[in-house]
């Protein structure tokens, strides 16, 4: 008896694969297109369409985040051939209104459960960076790897030529570069002092 029932689950099992592989589905008449495809049920599309901010589940539903869709680079082929964008959610956090800051962070701030804090990126710390004796590391660029990713700051190590203070920088918080030879690019209350490569900062003061 007991090897009968064996033989028999044995005997369904391939029967019910080459079926669902087969399988025939009906033929769709949905009114709306599906940007990031259709819900399948048993193998089958239905017209109901994936949504991925609610696979990303978000806060699973509190208040604290919101879903936010981004395209990515991505494609893909739907069952009827054609070609689609991807797209993939992102939660965020929302946040209080930002805090009132007595300075600029221009490489952003630091965070605190997920929210800005009046306390400055320090880029250079992240990174680990070690410049040589009399030589300061700088944030001297930047890139962005696609639309919802950070940005990357680039870093360098220049001479820290500055007696006191620290070297002006424009509204982007990179260091204004200046040759002493040109017209003046610092600003009123800085001088331009060289490095050795010819490279220049403007430091706070007269520096003399
Ligand atoms: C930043 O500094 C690095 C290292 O000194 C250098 O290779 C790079 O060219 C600099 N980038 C810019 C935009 O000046």
């Amino acid at each position: 008896m007991k090897l009968s029932v064996c033989f028999i689950a044995l005997c369904l099992l391939p029967i019910a694969t080459a079926f669902s592989l087969f399988k025939i589905c009906p033929i769709l008449d949905c009114e709306e297109s599906c940007r990031d495809g259709r819900v399948e049920v048993d193998g089958c599309e239905t017209c109901t369409c994936v949504d991925i901010c609610e696979e990303a589940g978000c806060g699973k539903g509190s208040d604290d985040y919101t879903c936010q869709v981004i395209s990515t680079n991505g494609y893909r082929r739907t069952k009827n051939g054609e070609v689609m964008s991807v797209y993939r959610a992102k939660c965020n956090k929302v946040c209080p209104p930002d805090p009132v800051c007595d300075k600029k962070c221009y490489f952003g701030s630091e965070l605190k459960d997920e929210c800005p804090t009046c306390d400055c990126k320090d880029i250079c710390k992240e990174k680990n960076v070690e410049c040589p004796e009399n030589f300061r590391c700088e944030v001297n660029g930047s890139h962005i790897v696609g639309i919802g990713y950070p940005i990357t700051w680039e870093t360098g190590c220049v001479q820290d030529v500055c007696k006191a203070g620290e070297p002006e920088v424009d509204n982007n918080g990179f260091r204004v570069r200046c040759n002493g030879h040109e017209e003046n690019t610092c600003s009123e209350g800085f001088t331009c002092v060289l490095h050795s490569n010819g490279d220049g900062s403007c430091c706070p003061g007269d520096q003399n």
